[in-house]
C-alpha cells in the first residue's frame, strides 16, 4: 500500500502478481482495498498457484489468529500460466499442488484421478503431457465451481457450491494451523482428505473402495496420508474456529461417490475421534 501510494497509483493502473500463492494472494487482496479496488492480473509460478490460488478471486493474508481471517473477493482481470515457470519448482512444491489436484478429481473430475493411476511419474513431472492435462483439468473444475458461486453463498439444498472446494480443507487448515503453518498447504490437505473420507465411510455415507482410492492415489504422489503430529483435542479446537464451521458446529464437506460433493453437518464425536484414529494408523 505504501509502495503504491508512494508511486501514485491510481485506478487506471494494475497490479500483477507474480509468483507462488502467497504471493498473488497478497497481490490480490492489495489490489482489491488500494484506492478500494484496482485491476488485478496473475501470473501464478507454483502448481498450486495456477490450479487453486489464483483462479477464482480469493486474495487474504494470514494472521496469528488463523489462515486467511482476512482477506475479499476481487476477481483477476487475467491469470497466465506458464507452464515452464515449474521446472524451477522444488519438486516437493509440484507435489503439494498435486493435492489440490486430485482434490478436483474426487469432488468433480474422476479422469483426473485415472490419469494420476495410469502413471503417477508422469504426474510428478513438470514437463509431461498428463502433468499438463492434469492442471488444465483442475484449473476448468475450479473456474467452474468458481463461476456458479463467486461469493461462496454456497450449498443450497443438494448443490453444495463453492464450499465443495473445501473439501479436506477443515481438518487441512486445521493441521496448518497446529504445525504453525510449516507444513506445505497441499500435504495439509491431502491429510484432510483422507480424514474426511474415513469420516464419511465411518458414517455410512461413502464406500470402502472409494475411502481407500484416496490413500492409493495420493500416496502414489508422495502425498502425507497418515498425521501423528497434533493431538484430537488440539485439531478439533482448531477446526472450531475455521470460519467454514457456523458457530460451535462442526461442518464438512464429504463425497458420496466421486464427483458427487455434500455436507455433513455435525457429526457424532465417536465418528470424528474414529476418523481421526485412524489417520494416525
Ligand atoms: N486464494 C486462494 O483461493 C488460495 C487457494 C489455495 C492456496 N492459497 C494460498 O496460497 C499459498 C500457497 O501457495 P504456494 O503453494 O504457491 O506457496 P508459496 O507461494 O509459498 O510458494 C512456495 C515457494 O516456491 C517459491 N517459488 C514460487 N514459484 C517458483 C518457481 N517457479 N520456481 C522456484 N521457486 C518458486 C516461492 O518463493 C516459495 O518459496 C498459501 O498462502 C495459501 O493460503 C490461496
Amino acid at each position: 500500500w505504501t509502495a503504491l501510494g508512494q508511486a501514485g497509483f491510481t485506478r487506471s493502473d494494475s497490479v500483477v502478481g507474480v509468483g507462488g500463492g502467497a504471493t498473488t494472494d497478497l497481490a490480490g487482496f492489495v489490489g482489491a482495498t488500494f484506492v478500494r479496488g484496482l485491476r488485478v492480473v496473475l501470473v501464478p509460478t507454483t502448481l498450486l498457484g495456477m490450479v487453486d490460488a489464483a483462479v477464482g478471486g480469493k486474495t487474504g493474508i494470514n494472521t496469528a489468529e488463523g489462515k486467511n481471517l482476512v482477506g475479499a473477493f476481487h476477481q483477476p482481470a487475467g491469470v497466465l500460466c506458464d507452464l515452464t515457470s515449474l521446472e524451477t519448482l522444488n519438486p516437493n512444491e509440484l507435489v503439494s499442488g498435486l493435492a489440490e489436484v486430485v482434490k478436483c478429481g474426487f469432488i468433480a473430475d474422476e479422469t483426473i484421478l485415472d490419469i494420476v493411476e495410469a502413471d503417477s511419474h508422469a504426474a510428478v513431472d513438470a514437463s509431461s503431457q498428463a502433468n499438463r492435462e492434469l492442471i488444465e483439468r483442475a484449473i476448468r473444475v475450479k473456474a467452474a465451481v468458481v463461476a456458479r458461486d463467486v461469493t461462496e453463498s454456497t450449498s443450497r439444498g443438494r448443490d453444495v457450491g463453492r464450499e465443495a472446494l473445501n473439501y479436506g480443507h477443515t481438518m487441512g487448515h486445521a493441521v496448518e494451523l497446529a504445525e504453525r503453518y510449516t507444513f506445505r498447504h497441499g500435504a495439509a490437505v491431502s491429510i484432510g482428505m483422507v480424514y474426511v473420507a474415513a469420516l464419511a465411510r465411518l458414517a455410512g455415507r461413502l464406500d470402502e473402495a472409494t475411502a481407500d482410492r484416496h490413500r492409493d492415489v495420493l500416496e502414489s504422489l508422495g502425498l502425507p496420508t497418515r498425521y501423528r503430529g497434533a493431538t484430537w483435542r488440539q485439531l478439533h479446537e482448531a477446526m472450531k474456529v475455521d470460519k467454514k464451521s457456523r458457530g460451535d458446529t462442526l461442518r464438512f464437506v464429504i463425497i458420496e461417490q466421486v464427483g458427487r460433493p455434500a455436507i455433513m453437518q455435525a457429526p457424532d464425536p465417536a465418528l470424528l475421534t474414529a476418523a481421526y484414529d485412524e489417520l494416525t494408523r
